[in-house]
This record gives structure tokens, sequence and C-alpha cells, in this order.
């Protein structure tokens, strides 16, 4: 089969993305898969096949054409995190044109895409709690004071479909918060303020295969730094992560059911990630977001798990690829 591996998009996660597909392009199978690396950004959607060789696809079908011969895809492996692969535009392009991909459809790509829309829907799941916050828009009338009223210090300032933690802040006095605010807004028109939970911060993958949802090992993240920004993600070493997390029985199966009702209430497919705390004082989880396109980087957590679970990156990818093309 003919594979194309996206990669690049148009935020600051494109870095990020590069490295998903590094760690993807290695370990596909290649005597199944015969994969080629698709660029998209800014300047347009390239096959690069050689330094300052750039092979131009053709939008109407996904087609390139390589010294006269068309080549179609039989699947695409979106590895792009941010728009447009995890929002829904790379997903009903290629609904519209036939080609199956990897990941949540267009309508749970764009949803799950804006961290306030996605809370509003999974709260309300069984045992599963989201930090009370405020959602606000550039152009939208809002008061600063307002806020500062309705949420308690510390709260966590994010544009409200960014990733990585880029444009966050954790505000910790109210004389910093329109600087957060200023912050956020140059990444995105909305923004979340969200009420700081105190609690130990967890990270769990979930895949569906075979008609089938499966719960991957957690993975506990202990940042070095105030809160798990863009260093502390990809930096090695720069936080200390266990996977499988650490975690009584009765909260691995209590958690293990969250997630997988998560899961089916945004009717996802393929591999996602799920961020939750789990308070100190109550035990309770507190969903943080869902990441529809996960990292795939040497740092990132859902290779980490696989490996965790005893499979290898390459058996995990043909699955994914096995349930995508059907
Ligand atoms: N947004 C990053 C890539 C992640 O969730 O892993
Ligand atoms: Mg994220």
């Amino acid at each position: 089969k003919t594979i194309a591996l996206l990669t690049g998009g148009t935020t600051g996660e494109w870095v990020v993305s590069v490295k998903s597909a590094a760690t993807i392009a290695q370990n596909i199978d290649s005597d199944l898969y015969d994969v080629y690396k698709i660029m998209l950004n800014d300047k347009g959607w390239f096959y690069e096949p050689a330094d300052s060789v750039k092979i131009e696809i053709d939008k109407n079908d996904f087609s390139l054409t390589i010294e006269g011969r068309k080549i179609k895809f039989d699947g695409v492996f979106i590895a792009i995190h941010g728009s447009p692969g995890e929002d829904g535009k790379l997903q009903g392009y290629f609904d519209m044109i036939g080609i199956p991909y990897t990941t949540c459809d267009a309508l749970t790509s764009s949803i799950t895409m804006n961290k306030g829309y996605t809370k509003a829907i999974v709260d309300g799941i069984d045992n599963l709690h989201v930090a009370k916050s405020v959602q606000i828009f550039k152009d939208g009338n809002y008061s600063v004071s307002q806020i500062k009223q309705d949420l308690k210090l510390p709260y966590f300032v994010k544009p409200n479909s960014g990733g990585s933690s880029i444009g966050m802040s954790k505000v910790k006095h109210t004389d910093d918060l329109e600087e957060a605010l200023a912050k956020a807004f140059k990444e995105d028109t909305q923004i979340l303020i969200e009420e700081f939970v105190s609690g130990r911060e967890f990270s769990i993958g979930v895949f569906g295969a075979e008609g089938k949802i499966n719960v991957l090992p957690t993975t506990e993240v202990i940042p070095a730094n105030e809160f798990f920004d863009f260093e502390a993600k990809y930096t090695p070493g720069a936080t200390e992560e266990i996977t499988p997390g650490r975690m009584s029985d009765e909260e691995l199966v209590r958690v293990q059911q969250v997630v997988t009702d998560v899961y089916k209430k945004l009717n996802c497919r393929g591999v996602v990630r799920i961020d939750y705390f789990l308070e100190h004082e109550t035990g309770k989880f507190y969903f943080i977001e869902i990441n529809t396109i996960p990292g795939q980087t040497a740092t990132s957590f859902i290779p980490q798990q696989v490996a965790a679970m005893g499979l290898s990156l390459k058996t995990f990818y043909t699955r994914l690829m096995k349930e995508t093309l059907g």
C-alpha cells in the first residue's frame, strides 16, 4: 500500500510535527507500506525526495507525479499537530476526495481542537470533573475585572486551540493577568482561563482497533518547571516521567473507564491521548484536554506507553494503518 505521511503545519507546533513524522517514518513497516513524507506548510504541499527537489502535490486528488508517473495514495498518516492536521480541515478535505486517514473525523477533530468546547462535552461523564473556567473571545466583550472576580488564583491562561503549551501562562497574581492574555491572544482568537487543580498530572493513550477501545498505560508527569511547558515537553530529561504512573488499582480501573467514556462520547477514532489531574485532597479526576494527534517524538508519551505495553512501534503503527485502510 502507498501511504502519505503528512508533516509540517502552520502553527508553532510544526517543529514537533517534524519530529513525530521522523519517529513514524523510522518505525513504520516498510515491507507493508511504501511511505512518502509530504510537507504541508505556508509555502505549499510538497514531496521533497532530496535537497532542493520539491514536487508539488496535486490538490484535486492529493496525487504526486514523479517522472511522468502518477502516484495515488491508499491512505494518509496525519502527523501534523494543530492546524491544519488536528483541527478537522484536512479531515474534511480527505473525506471529500475519498482518501482514508489515521485520525478522528472532521467534526471530532474540530471540536476537540477547542479546549473550552471539549470541556463542555465531557463535563457530565461519570467520575470526571472539569476545572472552573472562563472562555473569552478576542473581539468579544470581556472584562478583566470580571475574570478576576469569577476565578480563584492561580489559574492557567491558554490559547483555546493551542498545543504543546505554546502561548500559555500560569498566573499567580492578578497583576499578571493582562500580560498573560496578550501572550495567548498572539496565538489564538479565543482564550481559556482555567482554575488550577492541585494534583498530580497524568496522560493516557487510548486506541480504538477492531471494534475495541484499548487503553494504554498511564504516564505520570513531574515537571521541574512551574508547569509542563514547551521546554519541559521536548527537552530530554527536563521532566520526570513515570510509565506506568503511580496509581492505586482502584484509581487505574476508574480512570480506564473514564477515558473509555471520553473516547466514546467524542466519537474518537485512531489513537488519542487524554491529559488529566488526579486531585490531591479528593482523589477526583480532572480533565485537562484531549490530543487527537498525540506527539510521537522521542520524548512523547505514546511511544513510551507502547513500549511499556511490550509492543514495538512497528506493530503499533501497523495496527493503526490496518484500522485506517480497512
Ligand atoms: N500537542 C502535542 C504534540 C501532544 O499532545 O503531544
Ligand atoms: Mg496538547
